[in-house]
């Protein structure tokens, strides 16, 4: 189920503006890749990309190759619709759909996917999901309430459960913790170590510590100044990233002395 993600020479523009560049890499699969850099290198924009996100935004395009498992996700035979549920995403928010159940919340991505299920099969999926994202206990008397009333730790693992729902091989996280206490940080943390028995994971964050917390491999992405694309600086196992880098900047960034 879990997929190797391969990244070819990857251009990423909004209009004409270059926004990151030059971008080869290669994740393994059942593996946590963190990017870390400055705010505006390009983190987000690139993870959009490893989704097909990116292409959204109007005038939004790359250039380059991201290979899932061998298959180019910009081969102009494949749907963006399949991509975006084989490789799911999680936001820096917790968005859960308001009005809608706990329960409906979960089934959210499946429903939009149309596949039609027996209340048992839902039951069993959701049920499923919420013990895969470490959330069953604490809601599984309260299915039919609003997602919106759990605390923000808990939504935000009320849409890992919906993103798990509809079995994806990739998991991408946009700095899923920024908006969550110390201890709700902890309970995803763990819960990204879980997850990656069975998907390939990669997560965007600000924290050091949380990168060097969660990650096997970690990716240090910069910009030589405003207006410059982004681009990936140095790449390699989390633990020689943080003790032993062989980029000043990545020392200097990973150790806080930055700008
Ligand atoms: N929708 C957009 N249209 C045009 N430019 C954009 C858009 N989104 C981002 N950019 C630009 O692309 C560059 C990279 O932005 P991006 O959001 O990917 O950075 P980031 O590394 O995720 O930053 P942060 O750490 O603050 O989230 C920035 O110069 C940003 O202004
Ligand atoms: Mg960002």
């Amino acid at each position: 189920m879990s997929k190797r993600i391969e990244v070819n020479d990857l251009n990423v523009y909004y209009s004409s503006f270059l926004a990151v560049e030059g971008v080869s890499l290669e994740i393994e699969p059942r593996t946590v890749t963190a990017f870390i850099g400055p705010s505006g290198c390009g983190k987000s924009t690139f993870l959009r990309t490893l989704n097909r996100m990116h292409e959204v935004i109007p005038g939004a395009r790359v250039q380059g190759e991201v290979l899932i498992d061998g298959n180019n996700l910009y081969d102009s035979a494949v749907d963006p619709v399949l991509v975006r549920r084989q490789v799911g995403m999680v936001f820096q928010r917790p968005n859960p759909f308001p009005t809608m159940s706990i329960k409906e919340n979960v089934l959210a991505g499946v429903r939009l996917n149309n596949k039609r299920m027996s209340k048992a099969d839902a039951d069993d999926l959701v049920e499923k999901s919420l013990q895969g994202a470490n959330l069953w206990n604490e809601v599984k008397d309260r299915l039919d309430r609003p997602g919106s009333g759990l605390s923000g730790g808990q939504q935000q693992r009320l849409c890992i459960a919906r993103t798990i729902a509809v079995s994806p091989e990739v998991i991408l996280m946009d700095e899923p913790c920024s908006a969550l206490d110390p201890i709700s940080t902890l309970a995803i943390e763990d819960l990204i170590e879980e997850l990656k028995q069975e998907y390939t994971i990669v997560i965007v964050t600000h924290n050091m510590q949380q990168a060097s917390r969660v990650s096997d491999k970690t990716a240090f992405f910069n910009i030589a100044g405003t207006g410059k694309p982004g681009k990936l600086i140095e790449y390699d196992d989390t633990t020689t990233m943080f003790s032993n880098p062989s980029v000043k900047a990545t020392e200097d960034y990973v150790s806080g002395r930055f700008g």
